[in-house]
């Protein structure tokens, strides 16, 4: 059975190399326990996407640690620490060939049957299949032309396929309506019972229920707690559930 990681930020600073003026991260810190779902949410360009990215070491941290079940993961293997981690970019990556083998990319020893389940959990499996080619349908310039959501739910199965310990989520079921991004909440819910799940969103109802939420402001954690307590709490969180 899947555990799910721990993560925990302490003191992290972070600014992108060459880059002037005040770092993009400013001593952030905070502790997501195994198998939590933690929403993350703020105005754009407060830092969310660059924070998670320093998770599997896209970019080194400038000062702080982070630590994956304890460990500094400046001490871990980069190979195998990506290998735990699966992020969905806000910005799907999908290559010219069959859907098939873009959502088995990243793990090609994947059955089919468990692609198909990733598709299902990602609420692609049934625009997948009403293609005359299934799961053959070739993408790209001589293929079919997909959706921006229909792009968006190949790369959450795509990351499902994988079988992560820690998920993340950059924004990207922006250009889903309701139902849909409620429904693979749903069933990410009974996958991800083991898994960490970080969620970067737009909209406070999608992060709502989440174990709790991280608001980013500038850079900085302006509130951390679940809606209810940011509610009260945080005027930020409160701005841009109003807005
Ligand atoms: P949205 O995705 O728009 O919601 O923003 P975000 O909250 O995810 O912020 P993000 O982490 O993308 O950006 C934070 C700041 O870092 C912004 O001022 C960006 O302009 C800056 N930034 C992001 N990526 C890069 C990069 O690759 N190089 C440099 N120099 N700056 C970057």
């Amino acid at each position: 059975e899947r555990q799910g990681c721990q993560i925990d930020f302490e003191n992290v600073s972070f600014a992108y190399e060459g880059a002037s003026g005040d770092p993009v991260l400013k001593n952030i810190s905070f502790t997501c326990l195994p198998g939590e779902t933690i929403g993350i949410i703020g105005s754009t360009g407060s830092g969310k996407s660059s924070l998670v990215s320093l998770i599997p070491r896209f970019y080194d941290t400038s000062a702080g640690t982070i630590r994956v079940d304890g460990v500094d993961i400046g001490k871990l293997d980069p190979a195998k620490l990506r290998d735990q981690i699966a992020i969905v970019p806000q910005k799907s990556i999908l290559f010219s060939g069959t859907i098939e083998e873009n959502l088995r990319w990243g793990n090609e020893h994947a059955a089919l049957d468990e692609i198909i389940q990733a598709a299902k959990m990602a609420e692609a499996h049934g625009f997948i299949t009403s293609f005359p080619e299934g799961y053959e349908t070739i993408l790209g310039q001589r293929g079919v032309n997909l959706s921006g959501g229909q792009k968006q739910r190949l790369s959450i199965a795509r990351a499902l396929v994988r079988k992560p310990d820690v998920l993340i989520l950059d924004d990207c079921t922006s250009a889903l309506d309701t139902t849909t991004e409620t429904n693979i909440k749903e069933s990410l819910k009974s996958f991800a019972s083991g898994v960490t799940c970080l969620l970067i969103a737009q909209r406070i109802t999608s992060v709502m229920d989440a174990d709790k939420i991280i608001v980013m402001d500038d850079g900085e954690i302006v509130g951390i707690g679940t809606h209810e307590t940011l509610m009260k709490s945080c005027r930020v969180y409160v701005e841009i559930f109003q807005s």
